[in-house]
């Protein structure tokens, strides 16, 4: 299967998705790697085992509907299965969703409904949550409200900073991700009044 990932930061979740699917037995390979802007390392982890890159930033658009019409564009390009949202900062619009809603899947760090937004991790720790996790869902017009995939919980740890804590979800998140995203491609899915299943 072909994943197409967006990204926006670091991309240690799309290197995970790299590192998997080095293995032919995983069932998907990267075929492209798309940001919302320049000069980040995910972009870098993609051109260093050579997939495909582009840009769509929403600043070189006169509207976020162009936009989001380019962005559609470039995605279609690559023929994805599934179109994968690895930190990747951009609500996307209704063009895109009429293209690849229910398989455009992101992963949030937090347990939704619980803490959406790009602040998950402080947010958990500010109201003192004991467990907090990631989410991976299928994305819809809300804002993380889209139909849940999976669901890890780790520990919230006395002496948590927002950054340990951040960091803990990510390892768990990274796991979740990777093992789902297999499980979907290999054995398909459905979803019905919002309960996805993987048969
Ligand atoms: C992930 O934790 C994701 O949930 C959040 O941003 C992080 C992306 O990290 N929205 P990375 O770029 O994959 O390292």
């Amino acid at each position: 299967a072909r994943l197409v990932v967006l990204v926006s930061g670091s991309g240690s979740n799309l290197q995970a998705l790299l590192d998997a699917s080095a293995d032919p037995a995983y069932g998907a390979r990267v075929v492209a790697v798309g940001a919302d802007r320049d000069a980040i390392a995910g972009l870098d982890r993609a051109a260093a085992v050579g997939v495909p890159t582009f840009v769509a930033s929403l600043k070189s658009y006169a509207t976020r509907d162009d936009w989001d019409a380019a962005l559609t564009a470039q995605v279609a390009e690559h023929k994805p299965d599934l179109v994968v949202s690895a930190g990747f900062l951009k609500l996307v619009g209704e063009r895109f969703l009429a293209e690849f809603g229910g398989r455009y899947v992101n992963t949030h760090n937090a347990l939704l409904p619980a803490f959406p937004g790009i602040h998950g991790p402080r947010d958990a720790l500010a109201y003192g949550v004991k467990i907090a996790g990631a989410t991976l869902f299928f994305v819809d017009a809300g804002v993380d409200t889209g139909p849940i995939i999976a669901q890890v919980g780790v520990p919230v740890l006395d002496d948590d900073t927002e950054a340990v804590l951040t960091e803990r979800i990510k390892v768990a998140e990274r796991a979740q991700l990777v093992d789902y995203i297999g499980r979907l491609v290999r054995e398909g899915w459905t979803i019905q009044d919002r309960k996805v299943r993987i048969p």
